[in-house]
C-alpha cells in the first residue's frame, strides 16, 4: 500500500497531462474507506475527462475513473470490515475526489456499497456505471408507471455501456426493445442482447410535428439534442423516457404538448447522487432480477492501467461497442 499505481489527470487539457504515476496513500482525497482495487471500467465520462474532450474534474490533478470494484483494505467505519467485497460508482470519484484507476482507492464510508453474494468484482466492473444507470433508469421508470403493456422500449446509443445493459435488462424483464444506433453492422450483436427490432438512427426522419405518431412505451436516451426531442414526440400517452446521456448533444427542442397531451414523463437520470438506500436497491436488483444475461458479449475486452489511456479517444469518436473492464492489479 506503500506506493501504487495510478491513472492520473492532471490539467483540463488531458492527453500527456493524464498518465500513469506511482502514487501513495497521501496523495488521495481523504475518507474513512481504502479500498484495494481489483477491476474498474472505462465509461464515456472518464474518456471525456481523460481525453481532455470535456471537462469533468472539479479540481487537479486527481486520479481517473468513475468506478471501483475491490475488497476493504482498511475501514474507519464500522459497517465495512477488512476483506468485504465493495463497490463504488460516481458519487465525485474523478469529479471531486479521487477515482476508481487505481490499485489503491481512499473514499467516504457512505459512497461504498456491499456487492451483493451473487456478484464478483470483474461481474460488477463488467456491468459498472453504465449498468448501474441503466438500471437506475428501469427502476425509476417502473415507479413511475412503466410497464411491459405501454409498448416497446426505444434504447439509443444502443451499442454503448449504458444502451447494451438497458437492452439486455430491459429485454430480461420481458419487454420489447427496439435498439437504436448509428452502427450499420449492429443488428446480430443487438439482437443477440435481446433487441426485437434494430434501427439505424442514420437514415431515420425524425418528422417536425410537435407530435409524431406514438410509437414508444418509453426510451432510454444516452445522445440528448434532436434525437432526444424526437423521443418526446414519439412516446405513447403514460410513457416514460430517461434521458441520460449527452453523446450526440446538449440542447433539447421540444414543445410541452407531449407532456400536457400525452402525459409523456421526461426523468432526469443522475447515477452520481443517488442516496445510498437507493443504490443499496439497484444493486441488489442487478444481482437478481435485472442481472444481465449477456455480460460476457457485452464486456469483452480487459486492459491493465497501462493500456487504458490509448483506449479513451474511441469512446469520443463514438465507435466503441460493448464495455471495456480495467484489470487494476
Ligand atoms: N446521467 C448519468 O448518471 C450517466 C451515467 C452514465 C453515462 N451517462 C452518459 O450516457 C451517455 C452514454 O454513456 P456510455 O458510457 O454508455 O457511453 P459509450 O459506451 O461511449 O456509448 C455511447 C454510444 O452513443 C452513441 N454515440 C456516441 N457518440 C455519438 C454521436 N456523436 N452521435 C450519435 N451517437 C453517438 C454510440 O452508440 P451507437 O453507435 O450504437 O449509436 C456509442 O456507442 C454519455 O453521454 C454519458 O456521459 C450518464
Amino acid at each position: 500500500m506503500d506506493s501504487f499505481k495510478a491513472f492520473r489527470i492532471h490539467s483540463p487539457a488531458g492527453g500527456d497531462d493524464a498518465r500513469v504515476e506511482t502514487i501513495s496513500l497521501n496523495d488521495l482525497s481523504e475518507g474513512e474507506v481504502v479500498i484495494r482495487g481489483e477491476y474498474s471500467s472505462i465509461n464515456y465520462k472518464d474518456a471525456l475527462a481523460g481525453t481532455g474532450a470535456g471537462r469533468i474534474l472539479r479540481s487537479y490533478p486527481l486520479v481517473g475513473g468513475v468506478d471501483i470494484a475491490g475488497t476493504v483494505a482498511e475501514s474507519a467505519d464500522p459497517r465495512f470490515s477488512t476483506g468485504d467485497r465493495v463497490v463504488v460508482c460516481g458519487c465525485g470519484l474523478s469529479e471531486t475526489r479521487d477515482g476508481g484507476f487505481a490499485q489503491f482507492a481512499r473514499v467516504p464510508a457512505d459512497a461504498v456499497n456491499l456487492l451483493p453474494a451473487e456478484l464478483d468484482t470483474r461481474t460488477a466492473m463488467g456491468i459498472g456505471t453504465a449498468g448501474f444507470t441503466a438500471a437506475l433508469a428501469i427502476h425509476r421508470m417502473e415507479h413511475n408507471g412503466q410497464h411491459p403493456g405501454l409498448g416497446p422500449i426505444a434504447v439509443n446509443g444502443a451499442t454503448g455501456g449504458v444502451g447494451s445493459l438497458a437492452v439486455d435488462m430491459f429485454s430480461g424483464l420481458g419487454y420489447e426493445v427496439t435498439a437504436m444506433t448509428s452502427k450499420a453492422t449492429a443488428q446480430d450483436y443487438l439482437q443477440g442482447l435481446g433487441a426485437s427490432q434494430v434501427m439505424n438512427l442514420k437514415t431515420t426522419d425524425f418528422g417536425q410535428r410537435p407530435l409524431e405518431k406514438a410509437v414508444w412505451g418509453g426510451a432510454v436516451d444516452s445522445l440528448g439534442g434532436d434525437i432526444l426531442g424526437w423521443l418526446t414526440r414519439t412516446v405513447r400517452p403514460g410513457g416514460n423516457i430517461a434521458s441520460i446521456g449527452l453523446a450526440a448533444g446538449v440542447e433539447l427542442k421540444t414543445t410541452v404538448m407531449p407532456f400536457i397531451l400525452r402525459g409523456v414523463n421526461l426523468l432526469g437520470i443522475n447515477s452520481v447522487d443517488v442516496a445510498p438506500a437507493e443504490r443499496a436497491e439497484v444493486w441488489a436488483r442487478i444481482a437478481s432480477d435485472l442481472r444481465p444475461r449477456h455480460l460476457d458479449a457485452i464486456a469483452t475486452r480487459e486492459v491493465s492501467l497501462a493500456e487504458l489511456p490509448a483506449q479513451l479517444p474511441a469512446y469520443i469518436e463514438g465507435t466503441v461497442t460493448g464495455r471495456t473492464i480495467v484489470c487494476l492489479q
